[in-house]
């Protein structure tokens, strides 16, 4: 009977995870290892029976590289060791979780995630003796350790598309455009797709910026003879007194959201454009994955199972300097990886001409 590596998605999905997926799962069918596809994230495994499904390389048609979202579903609340019960209680359940590997035989866990995710999954994993391997996904790409993580490419493209598609319309009605991207308290995705689709301002919650600022570079634009501007804002980017714009869901909880709406009559008045604001939310997550994120699925997934075949566990594969590597977990979930002031696209992009309303 060959060796049982169990997978699982959790925290918010986002492009390239079936890709991942499917790297596993060719890469262990070559090293001997079985793979036991968990799903929900740890939620499949508080079932009884278990909600898990074997994955063979046959079930990796040809469109699954190519599909968005994930075949195992996901979750990004429901932590085990504080879990929310129907009733309102909290329980810890991580001893049902522990009992469920053992008792499918899972040798290696390969958990694909992001800090959160990372952090319940080791605690797990220290508690209950698991061996696990990290591979790093988020669209905000705030892990620490490695230089990308799955889905931030593709999320950046969208992000990129977006304002490829808001400048023409921004042109025909003479506007300033405002777009608001996702990324957590992270900058990153607004940074890169701001430079890549030609953005007048760049708001990133890393910089402080004032509404005077952000006039002064589009009354520029206008002076220079431009009819219209765009400008890019992060989602976790406050308003200039220092509040947080969140949204607050069904059960309380809350999310970013509401910045350019906040920013557009603002600016509107500010500057005499008239202003707009597009919110790009999930649209960001949900995509075919950028050949990028197709190759760093790959890449990451492959090295999970190396690693995972020669006994090395408590370890993050890693994207540094077009390699994957593997580092310790506690260091990539450390802190978050925001934007570095000095970051050389930050200076890339004031060479531009391009302003962060600072
Ligand atoms: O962490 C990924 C992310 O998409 C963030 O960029 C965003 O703030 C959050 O998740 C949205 O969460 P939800 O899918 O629960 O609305």
């Amino acid at each position: 009977m060959s060796k049982k590596i169990g997978i699982l998605t959790s925290g918010g999905d986002c492009a390239g995870l079936n890709a991942v997926m499917r790297a596993v799962v060719f890469r262990a069918r070559l090293l001997g290892w079985t793979v036991i596809g968990i799903q929900n994230g740890t939620a499949g495994l508080l079932e009884r029976p278990a909600r898990v499904r074997e994955l063979k390389p046959e079930d990796f048609d040809g469109f699954m590289m190519r599909r968005g979202g994930t075949i195992l579903g996901t979750t990004n609340s429901g932590d085990p060791f504080n879990y929310s019960m129907p009733d309102g209680s909290r329980k810890d359940r991580t001893d049902e979780i522990i009992s469920a590997i053992k008792e499918l035989g899972i040798e290696a866990l390969v958990g694909i995630g992001g800090d959160g995710s990372f952090d319940i999954l080791s605690r797990l994993a220290k508690k209950g003796g698991i061996s696990m391997v990290g591979v790093p996904k988020t669209i905000d790409n705030d892990l620490a350790m490695t230089d990308m993580s799955v889905g931030f490419d593709t999320a950046v493209g969208i992000a990129t598309e977006a304002l490829d598609r808001l400048q023409p319309t921004a042109a025909s009605h003479d506007r300033a455009m405002i777009l608001e991207v996702m990324g957590r308290d992270a900058g990153h995705i607004a940074l890169n797709a701001g430079i890549a689709g030609g953005a007048d301002v760049i708001l990133i919650p890393e910089i402080p910026y004032s509404i005077d600022k952000i006039a002064e570079k589009i009354l520029d634009v206008k002076k220079g003879g431009r009819n219209f501007a765009l400008i890019i804002v992060s989602e976790a980017v406050k308003s200039p007194d220092g509040e947080k714009r969140e949204v607050v869901y069904t059960g309380g909880e809350t999310r970013y959201g509401g910045i350019g709406q906040f920013l557009a009559p603002q600016i509107a008045e500010a500057t005499g454009f008239e202003s707009r604001a597009t919110v790009l939310g999930h649209v960001q997550r949900g995509a075919e994955p950028t050949h990028n994120d197709r190759l760093l699925a790959q890449a990451l997934g492959v090295k999970a199972v190396d690693l995972i075949d020669e006994g090395a566990f408590g370890q993050m594969v890693a994207w540094q300097n077009r390699a994957a590597v593997a580092v310790p977990i506690e260091q990539a979930i450390a802190k978050c990886r925001v934007v570095d002031p000095k970051d050389p696209l930050i200076h890339t992009a004031r060479s531009l001409g391009v302003s962060f309303g600072d």
